[in-house]
């Protein structure tokens, strides 16, 4: 049986940094209120001339080189974003041209904050089926393109970034399982209400943060117990926990459901924000590369977002 583990990891943030003092300046807002809410205390901010592809490609570079493997040796390309470049060609695409590959292919994956847990359950199923050996998985989102700088009910989480991972076929798993979920009845609880077949007045996004909070904490309680079941483990078997930086509100509640104490639990949100589809690879490489994670740990990868979409990745690094 074929399994896929991953070969390398890499991630890039945004030169522009933007603190709650900073957001003290442009909204009614505090410091004191971001960080007791949210744990945010800045993030990052892609520059004007900056597109999701090209923070894709930076974090794409340095997975190909942790992964010692050449940009040649892919034989699958998957973006996992909500802020693509263009309406089309995907931004895949445009990675693979700044890779200066053309023969593999490449698409887009569209699950908002989950995306880049649905990006690897397809990778994952792409190696398992011998249809790839190869694949380059990336989370990337230029959320501060479809922010409402005036909006402080959530103008004051989101931020840029790019995370990688490239995932290869192994005899020895890799990935453990995955769960992917999404119920459509609540897209109007976090949406951007306007988009290319459907305009509207408002192009930013519109959240319910209150009401999303409370669901993302009750599903991602319910997909910890779906997760464990199907591997036949205990919570105490789980390593780390790289969720998905939505709040640290929220990362708190996962982390007590698994008993698990905060030292065990992968945390950027103070740094980077809320990055949707960048988060969990984001994290995934800091704690990889700070020497944290390390071959043999069971890692645990969360995350729920816009649709609803949520989901979960068990790996054994
Ligand atoms: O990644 C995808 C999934 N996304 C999430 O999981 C996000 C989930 N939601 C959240 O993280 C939180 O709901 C927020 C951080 C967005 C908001 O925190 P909250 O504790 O749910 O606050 P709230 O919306 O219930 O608002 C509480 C109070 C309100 O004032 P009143 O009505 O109590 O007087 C708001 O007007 O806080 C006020 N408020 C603010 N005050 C200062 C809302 N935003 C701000 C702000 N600064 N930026």
């Amino acid at each position: 049986m074929t399994f896929s583990r991953i070969a390398g990891t890499g991630s890039y943030l945004p030169e522009k940094i933007l603190t709650n003092k900073d957001l003290e300046q442009m909204v009614d807002t505090t410091d004191e209120w971001i960080v007791t809410r949210t744990g945010i205390k800045q993030r990052h901010i892609a520059a004007t001339d900056e597109f999701t592809s090209d923070l894709a490609y930076h974090a794409s570079i340095n997975a190909i080189a942790s992964a010692k493997i050449n940009p040649e040796d892919i034989d699958l390309i998957i973006v996992a974003t909500t802020t693509p470049d263009l309406t089309f060609p995907s931004t895949a695409c445009l990675l693979q041209e700044k890779l200066g590959i053309n023969k593999c292919p490449a698409f887009d994956i569209q699950a908002v904050c989950s995306g880049f847990v649905y990006a690897l359950t397809t990778a994952d199923n792409f190696i398992k089926t011998g249809s790839a050996k190869c694949v380059l998985v990336v989370g990337a989102d230029t959320m501060s393109r479809i922010t409402d700088y005036t909006d402080r009910s959530n103008c004051i989480l989101w931020g840029d970034g790019a995370g990688a991972v490239i995932l290869q076929a192994s005899i020895e798993p890799g990935m453990l399982s995955s769960h992917i979920h999404a119920d459509g009845r609540h897209a109007k609880l976090l949406c951007v209400p306007s988009g290319v077949s459907k305009k509207d007045s408002k192009s930013t996004i519109s959240m319910e943060g209150n009401a999303v909070f409370k669901m993302a904490v009750k599903t991602l309680d319910a997909i910890v117990d779906e997760t464990l079941n199907a591997n036949g483990m205990q919570k105490s078997d789980i390593n780390w926990l790289v969720p998905h930086q939505a709040n640290i509100r929220i990362l708190q509640a996962t982390a007590k459901k698994l008993h698990m104490d905060m030292d065990r639990v992968v945390v950027t949100v103070d740094k980077h924000g809320n990055t949707s589809a960048a988060s969990i690879p984001l994290a995934l490489d800091c704690a990889v590369r700070d020497g944290r994670i390390n071959r043999g740990d069971n890692v645990l990868m969360e995350a729920f977002g816009g649709g609803f979409t949520w989901g979960s990745v068990l790996i054994r690094y």
